[in-house]
């Protein structure tokens, strides 16, 4: 078979099995071509709450998929790799978290969205890199615990300084790859570019960038500008999409370490085998989804 073949096996399988394909904006282009929708963290989540297909299949990672379970039990929600996490979401365990809410009694407590289900229910609202400021300007508690991700964390607290934050000291490996000498190197390489970077990235890269946001800010930034040139700040494989969207405009990675390994895990074929029917479907325990679902109700309503 051929990518092409394949594909189209996909398409003509996704119809007749009724099968809803997201992917996270991270996937191989041959993944994003067959999806019914691609989007960031926050963009997926809601999309599902109006599809009428009564499958859906994650092309992503697993808190991904376990967020759809979570809004949508009445889905079958299959992850099209199994085995692709996100080693961020796995960083805080729900004991440190306790401890860590015991240390700050006053604090409305924010999980980044990449968190564990169990860790979920532990929090007072999710946030999302593209949502975050906004839900938590409009939360009461002047306090907040923001956890697992520092720099996205640190990034938000610069936006709202009426407000006190407090930190896990977690990360994404894949952001933390680049630094101050890749910033200085690609500006060097590229002096017309627009430095585009997500906010997981650490501060040196962030506040030197001519704009943050999620994965979709970045790629709605970069086809709207009528700027030619950009190095990206996040995923190379956004570097990828944004080429084939906008081939009249040229993209360059910061750093070639930016790979998340674990978006990478999924393939065409991963896709073409869950279409098939060979993926267990992904159902969480239902006392841990409705606590998670909690916090997760909470982003979408302060989140819009
Ligand atoms: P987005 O919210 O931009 O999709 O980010 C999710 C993610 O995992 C980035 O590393
Ligand atoms: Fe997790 Fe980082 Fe990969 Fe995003 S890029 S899925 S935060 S490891």
């Amino acid at each position: 078979m051929t990518i092409r073949d394949m594909q189209n096996e996909i398409l003509r399988l996704k119809k007749q099995n009724d099968i809803l394909i997201l992917a996270h904006s991270y996937q191989r282009r041959e993944v994003v071509e067959v999806a019914d929708f691609t989007g960031d963290s926050y963009a997926l989540a809601c999309r599902v709450a109006n599809s009428a297909q009564k499958n859906v299949l994650m092309c992503g990672v697993r808190f991904m998929a376990e967020t759809i379970n979570i809004l949508s039990p009445e889905k079958h929600v299959f992850l099209a790799n199994e085995n692709a996490g996100c080693p961020m979401a796995e960083q805080l365990e729900t004991e440190e978290l306790a401890a860590l809410k015991a240390r700050y009694p006053h604090a409305a407590v924010a999980a980044y969205i990449n968190t564990t289900a169990a860790l979920k229910t532990m929090a007072d609202v999710c946030v999302t890199s593209s949502s975050a400021v906004k839900i938590l300007s409009q939360i009461p508690e002047k306090e907040i615990l923001f956890v697992p991700d520092i720099n996205l964390g640190q990034f938000v607290e610069k936006s709202l300084p009426e407000k006190k934050f407090y930190f896990a000291h977690g990360g994404c490996p894949t952001h933390l790859r680049a630094g101050e000498r890749d910033v200085e190197e690609a500006r060097r390489v590229h002096p017309n570019a627009l430095l585009l970077a997500h906010p997981e990235c650490r501060p040196c890269v962030s506040a030197a960038a001519d704009y943050v946001g999620s994965t979709s800010g970045i790629m709605d930034y970069a086809k709207n500008s009528v700027e030619k040139e950009f190095i990206i700040g996040t995923d190379n494989s956004i570097v990828e999409h944004l080429q084939y969207e906008c081939p009249e405009k040229r993209f360059y990675p910061l750093s070639k370490d930016f790979e998340c390994h674990n978006m990478r895990l999924t393939t065409l074929f991963d896709v073409y085998a869950a279409c098939l029917g060979e993926r267990s479907e992904l159902v969480l325990d239902e006392k841990i989804r409705l606590a998670a679902k909690r916090s997760i109700d909470r982003m979408i309503a302060l989140g819009g």
